[in-house]
């Protein structure tokens, strides 16, 4: 059966969490034509077991606009779509509650990561940025990935911190394995994950101790350990907002950097565009690079009652996956929406930071790193070019890349 074939029956069947859609990068014609033919769609059988499928723009809106009926808890499960029941050590994030615990955590985190306080980074950033950008050898085969996108970010997330700079490779480590929460029951796995996470939380805490004691200062743990909320917070949640912000912007930003590179290679004449004019641009491209790449593919919630949606009835308790990847090419929405459009108007509207009370924390910062990224190669002329093709991560949820292959030529005026 081609995809054209498909019938309102099969459609009702496509399990588009399937790994191998993703790591082909094969998705789209199944999300174009469930946004088309099957907007809400209940999947019955998948490695994940039986989940909904909301595919357009507006749908996702009224989900995440209605908190109550849709829950994001780990009670429920949590915000992927595999179980986080189902894994060995917790991690208590305030991203997996709801209010009124989850607005009380946020409400701690929120002043250390507010435009005002981005803002003040934004040299040291500039400067990391550059420094990579002009480490990078011309004219050989370099793999994108790990040469800038992982450094760069590792460097992002440890200013943030102002975590000791010497000790920054270790923040990739943990918080790759913070993140590998789909490894299932196996225990030698599970124990390797516990020992990187204790190892992570035991050093947060030296450091947020310290800050503590401090007098309090601008960045985000001096911040946290002097707000209110975050003051008796038992171990497990001090675990959970460490990780998630380390988890939230690791993966997310390494993979908007790399898919700024895949954009400029399929769209040359932008690209160009951008380098003629980086102060009018960057920031555009920025956000196009996060609404097309969406590196966090989807949320999931849990549905707490019977609801209705698009025609369908949700019952309580069914798992429903919020395909932000599939909203950001809504054809209501962002018409020629598989563009890389720099200068289009309504980009900002994209749902890659989610939208309601989860809305991402660190949304600015993402934004500024990448904007400086664009400036800081516009202002060497770079021309990157993909060499074969981008190794791609089989998940429906990091959207992603392994390695990208590529040579660049730089000026150095
Ligand atoms: C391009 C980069 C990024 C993307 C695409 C992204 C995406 C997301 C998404 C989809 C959510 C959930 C939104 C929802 O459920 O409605 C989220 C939440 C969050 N993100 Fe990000 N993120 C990025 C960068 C960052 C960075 C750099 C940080 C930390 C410095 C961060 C910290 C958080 C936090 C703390 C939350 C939880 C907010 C809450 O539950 O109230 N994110 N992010």
């Amino acid at each position: 059966m081609t995809l054209a074939e498909a019938t309102a029956d099969d459609l009702e069947r496509l399990d588009v969490s399937r790994a191998d859609l993703w790591e082909k990068n094969a998705w789209r014609p199944y999300f174009a034509k469930l946004r088309e033919e099957e907007p809400v769609s209940y999947c019955p059988e998948s490695l994940f077991g039986p989940y909904w499928s909301i595919t357009r723009y507006d749908d996702i809106v009224a989900v995440e606009a209605d908190p109550e009926t849709f829950s994001s808890s780990w009670e429920h499960g949590g915000i992927v779509i595999f179980d986080m029941q189902d894994t060995g050590v917790q991690l208590r994030m305030f991203i997996a509650m709801d209010d009124p615990e989850h607005a009380e955590k946020r409400k701690g985190v929120a002043p250390a990561v507010a435009p005002s306080e981005i803002a003040k980074l934004s040299d040291a950033l500039r400067q990391r940025t550059a420094d990579i950008l002009d480490s990078l050898p011309v004219g050989e085969t370099f793999d994108w990935v790990h040469s800038v996108s992982i450094p760069l970010t590792t460097a992002m997330i440890a200013t943030l911190f102002d975590f000791p700079w010497d000790e920054r490779h270790k923040l990739p480590e943990w918080s790759d394995w913070a993140a590998k929460i789909d490894i299932g029951p196996d225990p030698v796995l599970n124990a390797e994950r516990e020992k990187h996470v204790f190892e992570m939380a035991a050093r947060f805490r030296e450091i947020y101790d310290e800050r503590r004691a401090a007098p309090p200062k601008g960045d985000l743990l001096s911040m946290m350990a002097h707000a209110e909320s975050f003051g008796d917070m038992d171990e497990q949640r001090f675990i959970g907002a460490i990780a998630l912000l380390l988890v939230g912007g690791n993966d997310t930003t390494r993979n908007s950097m790399s898919g700024l590179i895949e954009r400029i290679n399929l769209f040359p004449d932008a690209w160009a565009k951008v380098k003629a004019d980086p102060a009018g641009l960057a920031s555009g491209a920025a956000t196009e690079t996060i609404r097309l790449q969406t590196p966090i593919a989807h949320m999931r919630r849990t549905a707490t009652r019977d609801v209705e949606l698009g025609g369908k009835t949700i019952r309580k308790g069914d798992k429903v996956i919020l395909w932000y990847n599939s909203a950001n090419r809504d054809e209501a929405v962002f018409p020629d929406g598989d563009r890389w459009d720099p200068e289009r108007e309504n980009s900002r509207r994209h749902l890659s930071f989610g939208y309601g009370i989860h809305r991402c924390l660190g949304a600015r910062l993402a934004e500024l790193q990448l904007s400086t990224l664009i400036e800081e190669m516009a202002k060497r002329d770079m021309e990157v070019k993909i060499v074969g093709e981008p190794e791609r991560l089989p998940s429906c949820f990091t959207n992603g890349y392994e390695h990208i292959n590529v040579t660049m030529s730089r000026s150095d005026g």
